[in-house]
């Protein structure tokens, strides 16, 4: 299985954020990254159910969206009802992160946890065998073009190694800072998924997805 790539449209040009999408899934993007900001989890505010509505009849490529809010247990069926295919929501939000994944789960969506960059592995192991993706930030959310955390790297390399050794049907996420000179790195370390924003938007996108997936296919075929 190939590495996949989820361009986060964030990065997009809002005020053509329609063709942007319909550019990604026409260069073969595997997910479309869509990050939700309460402005009190994170100190930003992005975009809610209403612009997953309005996009999700250009695309067939599954929509994962990443939850940075404070309560996301109250954003689950309106999420779902738009159409959504993932739903990651962090561990640090105001929740009982058990009771928000099986939540996600019977909404009929795939639940994922997330982890800031300074957040122990060991807070989402608990839930691992319960959850479909795991979600390692790789730059502090809230904001996309920030430079990428090469300190989170070894939590990453030992995320893959756990999700193997326990044979878990977990798929690993990587987002944050993630361009040409950092997949390979990620990529190497175990990630299957590559969430990237200004590496891949708004100019050249095919391009860039392109030499995205190139990069890290190949460091893939380097784990150890
Ligand atoms: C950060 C978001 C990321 C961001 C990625 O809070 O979760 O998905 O958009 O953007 P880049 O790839 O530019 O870091
Ligand atoms: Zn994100």
């Amino acid at each position: 299985m190939g590495i996949k790539i989820a361009p986060s449209i964030l990065s997009a040009r809002f005020d053509r954020l329609g063709d942007q999408v319909t550019e990604a899934a026409a260069a073969g993007a595997d997910l479309i990254h869509i990050d939700v900001m309460d402005g009190h989890f994170v100190p930003n505010l992005t975009m809610g159910p209403a612009i997953v509505e309005s996009i999700r009849p250009l695309t067939k490529v599954p929509f994962d969206a990443h939850l940075m809010v404070i309560q996301p247990e109250i954003f689950i069926q309106d999420f779902a009802e738009v159409g959504v295919d993932d739903l990651t929501v962090h561990v640090e939000s105001d929740h009982d992160v058990r009771k928000t994944i099986r939540a996600i789960r019977d909404a009929g969506v795939r639940p994922g946890l997330v982890l800031n960059p300074t957040t122990p592995l060991d807070r989402a192991i608990p839930h691992l065998a319960d959850v479909d993706l795991l979600l390692v930030m790789t730059v502090q959310p809230g904001f996309s073009g920030q430079a990428f955390r090469y300190d989170v790297v070894p939590k990453i390399r030992a995320a893959r190694a756990h999700i193997d050794k326990e044979g878990l049907a977990v798929e690993l996420e990587v987002d944050g800072g993630i361009k040409i000179d950092t997949a390979p790195i990620v990529a190497e370390a175990g990630a299957d998924i590559l969430v990237s924003g200004s590496g891949i938007f708004p100019d050249h996108v095919a391009a860039n997805l392109k030499k995205l997936r190139e990069v890290a296919e190949k460091a893939a075929r380097h784990r150890p």
